[in-house]
């Protein structure tokens, strides 16, 4: 069962695919790194909006674990960009009350970059105004596995009880543990799919796709969103609360 069970007023956690950066760039004859580049930039007004929208966290899906099928200059390309959004963007979060988290398997991972991660992580840890987390090799599927393995062998080292494991007990091995589930998904660019995107936390999220480009979407459009929602009744399989 859901924490937050009842009528929601605001999007407290809003996770975000965001689509469209290559048909964004493709539309203005630029290579695709020009649209990831731009797609950067509004992370950060996004992120710089929440607090007066009342989300405190945000979810944000930068690098899928299918992204690696993507020309290696497209991939280099998108690390490399992490790894200067970190290090430009680092005093800017402290400063902003940013408390910045990092979901996804690191053992693909190039060393500097994960380093970097940590860092901005430790860096950012005492800040509570907003929670973003930048999903990065990050497949829904493939954290179910990886929370099994590691449940796996916490019953092979006779840590966990197999016969009490339940939802919460899976819910706990996920990378977003200490997160709440998700109330809002958005995707931009006009796809309708879920592309292994929080498959488990987003079982009662709602969901807004929008046609919008990604680099094109604004703190407008974002806000008009949260709003909507702020309007909708959840009722996570139950009756209405009257
Ligand atoms: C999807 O658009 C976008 C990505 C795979 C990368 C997302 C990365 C960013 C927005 C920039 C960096 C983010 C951070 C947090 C620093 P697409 O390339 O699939 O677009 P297309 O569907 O039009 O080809």
């Amino acid at each position: 069962m859901p924490k937050n069970k009842g009528i929601i007023g605001a999007a407290e956690h809003v996770a975000i695919i965001m689509d469209g950066n290559g048909r964004w760039a493709k539309s203005r004859g630029k290579p695709r790194l020009y649209g990831h580049r731009a797609g950067a930039k509004r992370v950060r007004d996004i992120v710089e909006a929440c607090p007066q929208l009342g989300v405190k966290y945000l979810t944000v899906f930068a690098f899928s674990t299918e992204n690696w099928k993507r020309t290696q200059t497209e991939v280099a390309g998108l690390m490399k960009l992490f790894k200067k959004y970190i290090l430009s963007e680092a005093k800017r979060l402290v400063d902003a009350g940013v408390r910045v988290r990092f979901i996804g398997d690191r053992l693909r991972l190039e060393p500097r970059l994960v380093q970097l991660m940590d860092e901005l992580e430790k860096m950012t840890s005492k800040n509570t105004l907003v929670n973003l987390t930048v999903a990065i090799n990050y497949g829904g599927r493939d954290e179910v596995a990886r929370a099994s393995r590691r449940m796996a062998q916490d019953v092979a080292k006779g840590k966990l009880n197999p016969d009490k494991v339940n939802e919460q007990t899976l819910a706990r091995y996920l990378d977003t543990y200490v997160l709440p589930d998700p109330d809002l998904v958005i995707r931009t660019s006009g796809e309708a799919r879920i592309s292994n995107f929080l498959l488990w936390q987003s079982a009662y999220a709602e969901y807004e796709f929008v046609k919008t480009l990604w680099p094109d979407f604004t703190v407008r459009d974002f806000q008009e969103i949260v709003s909507i929602f702020g309007s909708r009744k959840r009722r996570f399989g139950g009756l209405l609360a009257s």
